[in-house]
């Protein structure tokens, strides 16, 4: 111990900082950064490469403006595409012949899911003037994508509380059954 004492107190305080800065940044990447991990999907689909390309939002998830579900393209859609485009990569080849040809559905595995008992309407939010970004990070610029905020009562709540009409949509019966 006599070595620590030889040290300046500000040095050994800064030394303090740091460390405290990086377990924070560790800790901020394991919880913060990625809320929940990509769940294991049953083919890949790199958001990333599509939005890149130009492909829209809602293209793809069309009904995001007009109802509740944002909606997920059905395997027509990708074969649109893909019969012709990238049509020699192995997960297209995957996509083709598991799913297209036999006309069996992509078993997508959910990544945001809320409870039963909440209620949830995209076209609301989305025509309200809220982009997908705001509640899903930047989906166009994932590989595959993962949850990036918990979605629980209090998040909904602190945006609800910044709204004009604060009073209604704090109330109970809007949200739950
Ligand atoms: C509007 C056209 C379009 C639609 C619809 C579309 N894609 Fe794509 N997809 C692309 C383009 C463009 C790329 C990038 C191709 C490249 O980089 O060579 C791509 C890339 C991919 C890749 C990466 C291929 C590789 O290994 O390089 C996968 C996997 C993929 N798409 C799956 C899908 C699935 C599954 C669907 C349906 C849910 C779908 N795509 C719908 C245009 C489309
Ligand atoms: C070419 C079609 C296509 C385009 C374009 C596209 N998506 Fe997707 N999206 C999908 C498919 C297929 C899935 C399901 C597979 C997955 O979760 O990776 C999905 C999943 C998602 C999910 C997760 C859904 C869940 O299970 O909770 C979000 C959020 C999402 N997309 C947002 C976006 C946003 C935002 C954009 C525009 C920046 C976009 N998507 C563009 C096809 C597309
Ligand atoms: C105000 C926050 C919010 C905004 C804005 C938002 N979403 Fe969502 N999204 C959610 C929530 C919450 C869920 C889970 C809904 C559920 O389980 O009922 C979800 C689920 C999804 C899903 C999977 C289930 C479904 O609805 O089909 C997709 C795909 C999706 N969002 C895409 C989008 C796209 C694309 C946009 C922009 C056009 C967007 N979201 C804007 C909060 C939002
Ligand atoms: C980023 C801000 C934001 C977030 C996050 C958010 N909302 Fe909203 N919500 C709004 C706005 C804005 C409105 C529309 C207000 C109006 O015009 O009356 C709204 C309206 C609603 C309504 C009333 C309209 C309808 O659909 O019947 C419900 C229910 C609702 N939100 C549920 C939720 C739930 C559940 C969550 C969390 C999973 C959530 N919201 C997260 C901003 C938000
Ligand atoms: C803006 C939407 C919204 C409003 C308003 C709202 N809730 Fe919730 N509530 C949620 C969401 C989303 C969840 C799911 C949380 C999760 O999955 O972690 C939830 C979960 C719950 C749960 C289950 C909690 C748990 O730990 O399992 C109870 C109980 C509850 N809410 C009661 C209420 C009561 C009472 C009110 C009125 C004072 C209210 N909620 C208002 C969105 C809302």
């Amino acid at each position: 111990m006599q070595f620590m004492r030889n040290i300046p107190f500000a040095l050994r305080l800064a030394g303090v900082v740091v460390v405290a800065l990086v377990l924070t940044g560790v800790l901020y990447f394991f919880w913060g950064a990625h809320a929940q991990a990509a769940p294991p999907q049953p083919l890949p689909f790199p958001h990333k490469l599509m939005v890149g390309a130009g492909v829209q939002c809602l293209f793809c998830h069309s009904t995001a403006t007009t109802g509740p579900a944002a909606g997920i393209p059905s395997v027509e859609k990708c074969a649109g595409c893909h019969q012709v485009i990238a049509a020699n990569k192995p997960a297209i080849q995957t996509l083709l012949t598991k799913y297209w040809q036999p006309k069996q559905p992509i078993p997508w595995v959910r990544v945001n899911q809320l409870p039963r008992y909440v209620r949830f309407a995209h076209n609301v939010h989305v025509n309200s003037g809220i982009n997908c970004e705001r509640c899903h990070g930047n989906v166009g610029q994932m590989n595959e994508d993962y949850q990036v905020v918990r979605m629980n009562m209090g998040w909904c709540l602190s945006c609800h509380d910044q709204q004009p009409n604060i009073r209604q949509l704090q109330d109970c019966s809007i949200c739950h059954y």
